[in-house]
């Protein structure tokens, strides 16, 4: 028997059409409840759960939402007895789909959650970022107010350096745990804002970074250490931080799982000696915070990893973690052609390319497709005759007209050579050699529409003639 499950989707439904018709209850902890929950849901701690039933409407479907898989069980043992229990599973994926939540923006889920704020005057807070499921965490000292920010994402920079202004921190240093492949760090942008050093392992080899981390490293915050741990596998420049009992571990080590190691000079073996000899010889009280939870997990504890971590837990051989990682044939994230140049170059988005040209016969082409979704964000010159701009073909939208020969060779002497331009013709043969001259000139971003605009016009793509589309 599985417990009876209710998608995210079919939820939102009820709940939009008439949210009186059930019952939700959140076995969350209290603090990821106060951070954000589904509008009209009532906390309840698991012991309570069956006494809260019994209480509620027979009648009344009750959907109860977990993050912990050990709750499952419990649930499958009440859903025997009480036919109107129903469990949301995976609930991250609510405010990923960008529904309601009660108090909180849909993609600030985790956000102002504080997980520790006592006894050791320290204080650490979990953010989310939906689109890449990165948790970025705020670290600091009470006494002296002086902070870390560790996995920052660019996407919330804003909502990050709110937050850190809000508590009156002084914002000492943005650390990456390694060169991200799923999404663009905010190191630079918070660089850019704020007074502070950024660091990343010296093994990645990011030239742009302030302090570069090597193992054993240790940062002052106030009088407290944030300890640097090296621990390559899912990068070769994979690195943890330890701050007062509790481990930042990127992606080395994530909550009963671990990174890929798959690409970025990964390795499955160094990952295991980077887990097994390293962080779990931690104490077993070691809270962990990773790098990214796809499931809802926020945190855990090396003991709690020690024991039922699925791919480097319960004492597993070395062959063994090796054969599970070479299984795994993942597909590559999705932002890896935009994030890693980026975040080897600080997460300076400005210094990337928008397009990632083919290169044919030593010139970079790009096809009217790839033009079409970058147009907005590219310099698109049209090197044909005046007469041809608005004939037949038309033009495309935001296309400057410098037709190839003087005007060029003019415009191309005196232009920004850091500008990223694809090179526009009838049917690309101009746009080439205007590629060639523009490459002799020194610019390096620059690319020729293979097909030029008969290919444009074949594909329906659209066009503009004398100002019309
Ligand atoms: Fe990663």
């Amino acid at each position: 028997m599985t417990v009876k499950n209710l998608s995210c989707d079919q939820l939102y439904q009820i709940w939009v059409s008439d949210p009186d018709w059930i019952t939700v209850v959140d076995l969350r902890s209290l603090i990821e409840y106060e951070s954000g929950h589904i509008p009209g849901a009532i906390h309840s701690n698991p012991e309570s759960l069956e006494e809260f039933i019994l209480k509620s409407s027979k009648q009344k479907p009750l959907v109860c939402i977990s993050t912990d898989k050990q709750l499952e069980d419990k649930v499958l043992e009440i859903q025997k007895k009480y036919e109107q229990v129903l469990m949301l599973k995976n609930c991250m994926d609510w405010p990923q789909k960008g529904f309601a939540l009660t108090g909180q923006k849909p993609n600030q889920w985790m956000s102002s959650k504080e997980i520790h704020m006592n006894s050791s005057n320290i204080f650490v807070y979990q953010l989310f970022e939906s689109q890449s499921s990165t948790y970025t965490y705020i670290i600091g000292d009470k006494v002296t107010q002086e902070m870390a920010i560790i996995d920052p994402v660019l996407e919330t920079v804003d909502r990050d350096l709110k937050f850190i202004q809000d508590l009156d921190g002084n914002l000492l240093y943005v650390l990456d745990t390694h060169v991200h492949a799923d999404h663009i760090t905010g190191a630079g942008e918070i660089k850019k804002r704020v007074h502070a050093k950024t660091a990343v392992s010296k093994a990645a080899h990011v030239d742009c970074v302030d302090i570069p981390l090597e193992d054993g490293q240790e940062l002052l915050l106030g009088d407290k250490k944030i300890k640097v741990i090296s621990t390559p596998g899912h990068t070769s420049g994979c690195m943890s931080f330890y701050f007062e009992g509790k481990l930042f571990s990127g992606d080395a080590l994530l909550i009963r799982s671990c990174g890929r190691t798959d690409f970025q000079q990964g390795s499955s073996e160094t990952l295991y000696l980077s887990v097994t000899e390293k962080l779990f010889t931690l104490p077993d009280e070691t809270e962990v915070y990773p790098g990214h939870d796809y499931r809802g997990f926020t945190r855990s504890t090396i003991g709690l990893e020690k024991a039922l971590n699925s791919r480097l837990g319960r004492g597993i051989k070395k062959e063994e973690f090796v054969r599970i990682m070479s299984e795994l044939k993942l597909a590559h994230p999705k932002k890896i052609q935009e994030a890693l140049p980026a975040n080897m170059a600080c997460g300076a988005p400005k210094d990337m390319r928008v397009l990632h040209p083919q290169i044919s016969d030593g010139i970079p082409e790009v096809s009217v497709f790839q033009v079409n979704e970058a147009k907005q964000n590219v310099l698109l010159l049209d090197v044909r005759r005046p007469d041809e701009f608005n004939a037949e073909y038309g033009h495309i939208e935001g296309a400057k007209l410098v037709t190839l020969g003087a005007e060029l060779t003019e415009y191309l002497a005196r232009g920004d050579k850091s500008n990223e331009i694809v090179f526009v013709c009838r049917s690309g043969g101009r746009s080439g050699q205007a590629t060639s001259q523009a490459l002799q000139l020194g610019y390096s971003k620059v690319a020729n529409m293979v097909g030029g605009m008969i290919t444009w016009n074949l594909q329906k793509l659209p066009i503009v003639r004398d100002g019309a589309n």
